[in-house]
């Protein structure tokens, strides 16, 4: 059997702990050691007691957690050429040559670098007297496969990210109870939404919550905002209604790229329109709790996919993202899933926001 890794890497999300399971359960089914690197990158560099062998209850009472059980950073030293190295002989010391990186497009990328440089690290490793010639020989190359953990739903190549489901979850309950207490008192409230500098958190949350405004980083609306804003409120109170929301992704910017932020746009609404208007900061509530069905779900899937890529992979194959496309896993080369995203916000930055939309979805 072949020795399997799994980390996680970057910002957590709810169902990480399912695809972590499934990686573990899916692996010693297979035959083959599982081993967990705890703290991401961190632990790979570092080593010792953070690779641990994993076994089969080692992930029991998991599913049902949110965040991840084997801890997640955001690592400096693995961008140094130095920590890969320190990354690549403790890999390499326990036999490892096969990753299951949980995280984001950054983390994704970083495993990427981290391919193409295995066989030099591995050279440099060998002129250290670090490492034997006979050992690089049985380990040429490392395989990789990548599944994305992140809220943001912000990664070309798959229909859903891990945890993004939770997370409108999180977001429509808040919305729903902040509702309640407006129409008490007739109030406004903008809610700020996470999502860095992606609006799907936002969009979906708003079309999910009847809200009357959402802004969005890929669609900003034009200078004149604020009217346009108004205007909209003030007939929806014309017709009856007694409270309004407006939903701000935390990415959100107008169409000369100036942010706009919750408090901005509360400062519209009550000195215009006279509105008693509240800002509700949703923050990192809605990053944590429970993992819904479908993220679980979504996790198990993508781990065992993970699992049964690396089986097939050899020493040439190029990393791969496990996605989901419709209703089926499917592996996709993960640079070009990279790259595409990046291309997202070179469009954004370029303010070519048809551009940015377009990557952004299936085709
Ligand atoms: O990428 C997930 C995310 O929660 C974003 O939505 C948000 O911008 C960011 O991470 C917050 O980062 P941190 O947890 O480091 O404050």
């Amino acid at each position: 059997g072949r020795t399997v890794a799994v980390f996680t890497s970057g910002g957590d999300s709810q169902g990480m702990n399912s695809a972590v399971r499934s990686v573990v359960r899916m692996g010693i089914y297979l035959g083959c050691r599982v081993y967990f690197i705890n703290e991401g990158y961190q632990g790979m560099v570092d080593g010792g007691e953070h690779i641990a062998e994993a076994t089969w209850n080692s992930v029991s009472d998991i599913i049902q957690k949110g965040g991840t059980i084997i801890g997640s950073a955001r690592c400096a030293d693995f961008r140094e050429r130095e920590g890969r190295k320190k990354a690549a002989y403790n890999l390499i010391s326990r036999g490892i040559t096969n990753l299951v990186c949980i995280g984001g497009d950054g983390s994704l990328t970083g495993a990427n670098t981290f391919r193409k440089d295995w066989p030099g690290l591995l050279e440099e490793l060998i002129k250290d007297g670090t490492i034997s010639q006979e050992l690089a020989d049985q380990h040429p190359n490392i395989q990789i496969v990548g599944l994305v953990g992140s809220i943001d739903n912000d990664f070309c190549g798959t229909d859903m990210t891990i945890g993004t489901d939770t997370a409108l979850q999180r977001i429509i309950e808040a919305v729903d109870a902040v509702v309640s207490t407006a129409q008490s008192h007739q109030r406004a409230f903008v809610v700020e939404v996470m999502g860095r500098h992606c609006g799907y958190l936002a969009l979906v949350a708003a079309l999910a919550s009847e809200a009357d405004f959402c802004f969005i980083p890929e669609w900003p609306p034009p200078s004149n905002w604020r009217d346009i804003l108004c205007q909209k409120l003030s007939v929806m109170r014309g017709e009856g209604q007694r409270l309004n929301i407006i939903i701000v992704a935390e990415g959100a910017i107008d169409r000369d790229g100036t942010a706009i932020s919750a408090d901005m746009v509360k400062d519209v609404v009550s000195k215009t329109l006279k509105y008693d208007t509240r800002v509700t900061v949703l923050g990192h509530v809605q990053r944590g709790g429970h993992p819904s069905a479908f993220d679980r779900i979504l996790g198990c899937r993508m781990g065992a996919e993970a699992v049964l890529a690396l089986m097939e992979m050899t020493p040439e194959s190029e990393p791969c993202v496990i996605s989901i496309d419709g209703n089926s896993m499917v592996r996709v080369p993960l640079m070009q899933c990279v790259e595409r995203t990046q291309a997202v916000q070179k469009a954004m930055n370029e303010k070519d926001w048809e551009t940015a939309v377009r990557l952004r979805g299936r085709s």
